[in-house]
């Protein structure tokens, strides 16, 4: 089973939260944009839960449920890891607000789009993650972003495998994937499934969100032209998954045209 071989290699790759050197902290270096950058990504980690319950939920295959539940160690980690960070200087995150994120929330239009979802979300946290620890100049929290961000790269490349897969086996659900990549193509915002799902909730209060974070990578740290380099980034994996030329959003809906009819 593929999963046995990410356990493997998980297994001999990752870091672990004890490696994290928060004693190294210099308090002098720590601004109030990295306490909310830190607060804003555990929020957004903090959607493992519901997410791996949503998986559970939808995918009756046995290998790629084994999958979720070994990524979804890794995206504790990742929580723990912020929060760890966040209380070493000082700061927390509210666990009404945390708690609020514990909800399922309503399935993909198939399980394809699902898929195709989370390699949007990866993909999109790899590439803040990695930005923003250019960007920060507490070593600490830069090592931190440094090693999630390499953490999502490789989820990402395991739902391109899901994807592949199961696109190859249910042909009918490309629609589905087409859509979820127009629908996306077309924010002029960085969007992640956290944020439309879990938006509106009335525990979230003023509580940093996952929202908070790349508003605040928009204005502050992205390079000008940086999220349609990351659009270009995500339809050319889908291209590369699909086999169709999605190189543009107007492409996107041709082939999504030409799927439906
Ligand atoms: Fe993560
Ligand atoms: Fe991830």
């Amino acid at each position: 089973m593929h999963s046995y071989d990410v356990f493997r290699h998980y297994e001999r790759q990752h870091w672990r939260l004890a490696d994290l050197d928060l004693d190294a902290i210099d308090p002098a270096l720590v601004r109030p944009e990295y306490v909310t950058l830190a607060k804003s990504a555990t929020m957004g980690e903090s959607n493992v839960i519901a997410a791996v319950h949503g998986f559970l939920n939808e995918f009756d295959d046995y290998d790629f449920s084994t999958f979720a539940v070994v990524w979804g160690y890794q995206e504790v980690q990742h929580h723990y890891a912020f929060r760890a960070w966040l209380a070493a200087v000082g700061e927390s995150v509210d666990d009404t607000a945390v708690g609020a994120m514990r909800q399922p929330y309503a399935p993909g239009t198939t399980p394809s789009a699902t898929l195709a979802t989370n390699i949007i979300s990866e993909l999109t946290v790899n590439h803040v993650y990695r930005a923003v620890s250019q960007w920060v100049g507490e070593p600490v929290l830069e090592g931190l972003l440094l090693n999630a961000s390499r953490d999502e790269a490789g989820h990402a490349r395991e739902f391109i495998h899901y994807t592949t897969q199961r696109l190859a086996q249910r042909p009918e659900e490309l629609p589905s994937v087409l859509e979820t990549l127009y629908v996306y193509s077309s924010e002029a915002k960085i969007k992640h499934p956290v944020s439309t799902f879990k938006s509106g909730l009335t525990e979230l209060g003023e509580h940093e969100t996952i929202d908070t974070g790349f508003e605040l990578f928009l204005e502050q740290i992205a390079a000008e032209g940086e999220l349609e380099v990351l659009h270009d980034k995500v339809r050319r994996t889908f291209a590369g998954i699909t086999g169709l030329d999605l190189s543009t959003n107007a492409r996107v809906r041709r082939a999504l045209a030409d799927a439906i009819a």
